[in-house]
């Protein structure tokens, strides 16, 4: 893969020409990897909480721990779009800081762009940050940062009143200036009527076939993540079973003293260790 970084207007441009695709990375190796395989946007997610971090919510994870894993990713893409997910409290619990944060993601993670879950003052620190310079991703259906209000982690606009306001919000985002707005957990033909109505790409997760580019969390992608698997993943390999497997090896390995054998030991020229066994200190010989 080239190591041209993808501009954003790349990005853009890419709706009704190919699919853009778009997965979570949290540290260099992973991000090194989605990198090289010409993935379109990494998103360091705020699932860093649940897949990484072994919290229970992604409100549980803030500013410090996203920079910090934002760094990692930025260092490692030379050619996908960062984009850094802001976390509960850097906009929803502390609108007044939203600029201000999302700055650091750019300033001090070198992130890309942001991206920002709606809520019900969503609008407003939207325009904010897009008026600040920063390019904003949307992300409206299930947002798992406010799922207690959405009555839980569910469909979202499964009704046609519930799906209108799913329309008047991709509508609004794109208004305001979003570069493009992921649907999560939408019924497939709401989200085929959104695409067909903005100009800018959606990113669909369990949103279906239709939308202009796909996400998925990439431990979900590689059966890394154990404790619940969404409808919507496909596990592409299922890493977990390898990795127990390789590490019971070592551990066997190990304690019977079959590993490290010669081929994984340094070694010392006979005449240096023979100066050692004649018992003289070295610091006394002529
Ligand atoms: O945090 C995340 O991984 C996300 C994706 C599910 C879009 O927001």
């Amino acid at each position: 893969m080239e190591n041209k970084k993808i501009a954003v207007k790349e990005i853009l441009a890419l709706k009704n020409k190919r699919k853009i695709t778009m997965l979570t990375a949290y540290d260099y190796p992973l991000a090194s990897l989605l990198d090289k395989a010409g993935i379109d946007m990494i998103l360091v997610g705020d699932s860093l909480a649940n897949v990484v971090l072994g919290l229970k919510s992604t409100r549980e994870v803030g500013m410090n721990e996203m920079l910090h894993h934002a760094k990692a990713v930025t260092r490692a893409a030379r050619h996908a779009l960062v984009i850094g997910d802001m976390p509960y409290e850097s906009y929803q619990i502390n609108p007044q800081d939203s600029v201000k944060n999302a700055q650091r993601f750019i300033e001090e993670a070198k992130c890309d762009t942001v991206k920002l879950e709606w809520f019900d003052g969503c609008l407003e620190v939207t325009k904010k940050v897009i008026k600040a310079g920063i390019p904003v991703m949307g992300h409206i259906g299930l947002t798992p940062q406010t799922a207690d209000k959405l009555g839980g982690f569910k469909v979202q606009g499964k009704d046609a009143q519930a799906a209108q306001r799913l329309i008047k919000q991709a509508e609004d985002l794109e208004k305001l200036g979003c570069f493009s707005i992921v649907l999560e957990c939408v019924p497939d033909k709401i989200a085929q009527l959104i695409t067909q109505k903005l100009k800018i790409p959606t990113i669909g997760i369990g949103a279906g076939q239709y939308c202009d580019g796909q996400v998925l969390v990439i431990h979900d992608l590689l059966g890394l993540f154990e404790r619940y698997t969404p409808k919507f993943v496909k596990k592409y390999i299922d890493l977990s079973p390898l990795i127990l497997k390789a590490v019971e090896e070592y551990r066997n390995e190990v304690i019977q003293g079959k590993f490290p054998t010669k081929k994984y030991s340094f070694s010392i020229k006979e005449e240096e260790l023979k100066k050692l066994a004649d018992g003289t200190p070295l610091s006394l010989r002529r």
